[in-house]
């Protein structure tokens, strides 16, 4: 058995659903070894502030299937202060926290990586962000549940489209990465599906807006990941208005509700595993490295690497949606 007795748990950046359950993963896994626990709240700000609440097994109960996070989330300017990080670590060396589990996307694991190269309090991560834009596992908690409600929404969006006879360019989130846009988009049957990924798609939609003509196709519907090179929905909907004036054009940013509602069942059984995991490698004396699941099994991922590789999408699936749209 390992050094630590209490770990403290936090959730950091964007939330993402099923944070809630890799919250009470940890707090039950820990309870389960014999360990305190502490929540700390809102991210590496809680840290700073010493904002901490003591969490059981019956603090976790009934938030398995809760979106957002119970101990709240922030993105914090002052961690990444020698003087923030400072402050942080007296607080958790006052509260006799000996490891953290954290909960986020690649900033907070950057933030992670840093103290652990400071200070000698280890941290574990768990990858929490919609956009799985995380080297070194096929999974971000959340990623599930907000592709499905973007195929909920682009399916409905489909049938006022048919209706009217109309394009639109529906903007999803991912602004670094196209995950989202990629799948929903095949999912959708979408005719086009722009993302940071590939470049220079706009040429193809013009082709696929003609071929679409000579099919005499009742919608068109473009996906646009938010951080295509060439601008959001609203910027690409006017260049194609430009060259195709007698179509009916509609935008439509599905923006922050992607982000919330009930996790998937997918979510919660990934963030269970993945909640486990972490208190696991605390135990087994890990620091600075992340849990994930490659190929359906947990791995450890250095912040390192997971921060520093990119994770790009299956170009396989850019060229399917390319076929499927003719
Ligand atoms: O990283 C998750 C994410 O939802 C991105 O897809 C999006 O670009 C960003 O967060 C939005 O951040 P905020 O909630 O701060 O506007």
């Amino acid at each position: 058995m390992g050094k630590v007795k209490k770990i403290g748990v936090l959730t950091s950046g964007g939330d993402a659903p099923g944070m809630n359950a890799a919250i009470r993963a940890v707090v039950r896994t820990a309870t389960y070894n014999g360990l305190e626990v502490a929540g700390i709240r809102l991210g590496y700000q809680g840290m700073i502030d010493a904002n901490f609440q003591k969490l059981e097994s019956s603090s976790v109960s009934d938030i398995i299937q809760r979106g957002g996070t119970i101990l709240k989330t922030a993105r914090c300017e002052e961690f990444k202060t020698t003087e923030g990080r400072a402050k942080a670590y007296n607080n958790l060396k006052e509260a006799q926290i000996d490891g953290v589990v954290v909960i986020g996307g690649d900033g907070s694991f950057t933030g992670a990586r840093i103290f652990n190269e400071e200070y000698d309090i280890p941290f574990v991560g768990i990858p929490g962000t919609i956009d799985n834009d995380i080297y070194g596992t096929d999974y971000t908690i959340g990623y599930d549940t907000a592709l499905n409600t973007v195929v909920e929404a682009v399916d409905k969006i489909r049938d006022t489209a048919s209706a009217h006879n109309r394009m639109f360019f529906v903007e999803v989130m991912g602004a670094e990465a196209g995950f989202i846009a990629l799948y929903s988009g095949i999912a959708t049957g979408a005719e086009a599906i722009l993302i940071p990924e590939t470049k220079g798609e706009s040429r193809d939609i013009k082709k696929l807006i003609e071929q679409g003509n000579t099919r005499r196709k009742s919608s068109n519907i473009i996906i646009v990941a938010e951080g295509d090179e060439e601008g959001g929905a609203f910027a690409i909907a006017e260049k194609v208005k430009n060259d195709f004036p007698e179509y009916d054009i509609r935008v439509s940013v599905l923006g922050h509700l992607q982000r919330g509602g009930s996790p998937s069942a997918m979510d919660r059984v990934n963030a269970s595993r993945l909640g486990r995991a972490a208190v696991e490698a605390l135990i087994d004396d890990q620091k600075s490295v992340m849990v994930g699941i490659f190929n359906g099994e947990i791995t450890l991922v250095p912040f390192r690497r997971a921060v520093k590789l990119h994770k790009d999408v299956n170009h396989n699936l850019v060229e399917l949606a390319r076929i499927l749209s003719v």
